[in-house]
């Protein structure tokens, strides 16, 4: 059995849905499964990583789990993994992580790398996914392209190479089911490097409109952000989007190397998604 938590995130209901069309035998773990639509052939449990309780029934008979990060859930989910004699766990965690740091560089960077040492030193297989930024962070720019040509947003010329969820979520799924993968740790990106500005171009010709990007000052955009994103986090995004302004974000191949394909452009991404848009 293998268990997916953040089964209703962006990664993870791709990795649910990979596994299920592979024929694997899989439980997802949700907060609210109520409130969710799941594939017929899954296994549904309420639990929450934050409260490790409710952790022991959602890991009986697991082998192998998919990870969702939650900040200081690592030692706790360990202990109940190693109870429940789970072997492998596939980590979703930031592509922000630097093992060279003696302190890592801002909150998003520090709660996943807690989580990774805790499973570094718990004898579990473990393989972490370390993702760039997810091309998925620009549907929150669905609300200006359904009434406009316009994207209204901080630091047009931040650079990224933003990755496909769907791809985080086929090297996810290799590394639960195949053997090679324990004590990797794959650093996921796109195929490019892209600036806000090329991202809002790319998605205009994706949706046949030509929508632009318009810089506005960060700080105002850190205001209108500041009600729904805790303001560490929210240091930590313009921080990393500051630093990043005309230079080139690095590109690997990790996701051809596990599985066998490109990674899919944000052009795909776009088209993916067009609806949203
Ligand atoms: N966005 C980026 O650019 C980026 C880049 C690199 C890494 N990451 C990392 O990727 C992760 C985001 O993944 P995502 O986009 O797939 O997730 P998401 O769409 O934001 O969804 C969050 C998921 O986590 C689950 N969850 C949240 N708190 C939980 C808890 N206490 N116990 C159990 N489940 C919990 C939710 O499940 P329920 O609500 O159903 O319980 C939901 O499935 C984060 O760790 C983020 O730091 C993001």
């Amino acid at each position: 059995m293998i268990l997916v938590t953040g089964a209703t995130g962006n990664v993870g209901r791709h990795v649910l849905d990979l596994l299920v069309a592979g024929g694997h035998a899989v439980r997802a773990l949700s907060r609210s499964p109520q409130e969710a639509v799941w594939p017929a052939e899954v296994d549904v449990v309420a639990g929450d990583l934050a409260a490790p309780a409710s952790l022991d029934a959602a890991l009986a008979g697991v082998e192998s789990v998919f990870l969702f990060a939650v900040p200081g859930s690592g030692p706790a989910f360990v202990a109940a993994a190693q109870r429940a004699g789970v072997r492998r766990v596939v980590l979703l965690s930031s592509g922000g992580v630097d093992d060279e740091a003696e302190v890592q560089d801002g909150p998003i960077a520090a709660y996943h790398a807690e989580i990774e040492q805790a499973l570094r030193g718990s004898g579990l297989a473990w393989t972490f996914l370390r993702p760039d930024v997810f091309a998925a962070n620009s549907l929150m720019w669905a609300g200006q392209t359904r009434s406009g040509d316009v994207i209204r947003g901080a630091h047009a010329e931040a650079a990224s190479a933003p990755v496909h969820e769907a791809d985080i979520a086929a090297v996810a799924a290799a590394a639960l089911t195949e053997d090679g993968h324990a004590g990797q740790v794959y650093r996921l990106t796109g195929p490019q490097s892209l600036s806000h500005a090329d991202q809002a171009a790319i998605l205009g010709r994706a949706l046949g409109r030509p929508i632009r990007y318009a810089e506005l000052p960060a700080e105002t955009v850190r205001q209108a952000m500041s009600a729904h994103v805790p303001g560490p986090i929210l240091d930590n995004i313009f921080t990393t989007w500051a630093a990043s302004v005309g230079r080139t974000a690095p590109t690997t191949t990790d996701i051809e190397k596990v599985t066998g394909r490109p990674a899919r452009s944000y052009h795909d991404w776009a088209l993916d998604h067009a609806a949203a848009f």
